[in-house]
């Protein structure tokens, strides 16, 4: 069955209501409720937040993002596709794959970040066990650079599928920020394994250290 660049067929689409509801309301895609979801329950922006998207295309969080946080502050989304929904001018959007991407050098590009969100997942084959640890490997990336480019006390929220692994990651991120909390969104399909882990407020110890290794 032919399948879209969001795996689901044509014929699928055509009666999912929350893709129909994101193509009436102009998003690039149904994930944008998603966002909603995660912020209505996290309250992860504000107005004047600035914030970095990893695995932003085809850009319906951006377009949630912008609404949000408005146009005095710094959005910037990376992705290993170009994001070709328009976007205001103000958003900075990189072709990229996040192994390759340096936080320390983000964090001086655009300074800190006070929201790093993701929802990335790897290309998915159907054998499960390598398509859970592709997207914990990708969670944990996410989480790196979060670390790296977070101002002390800002958020990160990034999606993963559910694994063995899924305990330790809510740790590692406890690790890191002030509380840890995962979420499973309604507009997530049913039978899937997605979740999303959220961190709220990046320790300072954190951000202590990066500095210190950085000399
Ligand atoms: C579900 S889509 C994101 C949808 C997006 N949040 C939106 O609302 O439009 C997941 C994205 O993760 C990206 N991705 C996967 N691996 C990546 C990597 N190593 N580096 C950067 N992006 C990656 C994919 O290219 C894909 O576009």
């Amino acid at each position: 069955m032919a399948r879209s660049s969001r795996g689901l067929s044509d014929k699928a689409q055509r009666h999912d209501p929350a893709y129909l509801r994101a193509k009436k309301e102009n998003y690039a895609g149904r994930a944008v409720y998603k966002l909603q979801e995660l912020d209505q329950k996290f309250r992860l922006f504000k107005r004047g937040r600035s914030v970095l998207d990893l695995g932003c295309w085809p850009g319906s969080w951006l377009q949630y993002v912008v609404e949000r946080v408005g146009e005095e502050t710094t959005i910037v989304g990376v992705d290993i596709k170009e994001v070709e929904v328009e976007l205001p001018s103000f958003v900075q959007t990189f072709v990229g794959d996040v192994y390759k991407l340096k936080p320390e050098g983000f964090r001086k590009r655009f300074g800190e970040f006070d929201v790093v969100i993701s929802d990335m997942a790897p290309n998915t084959t159907g054998e499960v066990v390598g398509d859970v640890f592709r997207s914990e490997e990708l969670f944990l990336r996410a989480l790196e650079i979060a670390s790296g480019t977070l101002r002390t006390g800002g958020h990160f929220a990034a999606k993963v599928f559910q694994g063995e692994r899924f305990p330790e990651l809510i740790e590692a991120v406890k690790a890191n920020f002030s509380e840890a909390k995962s979420f499973h969104t309604k507009n997530t399909r049913s039978g899937s394994r997605e979740r999303y882990i959220v961190g709220r407020g990046l320790r300072a110890s954190v951000a202590k250290a990066r500095v210190s290794d950085e000399g």
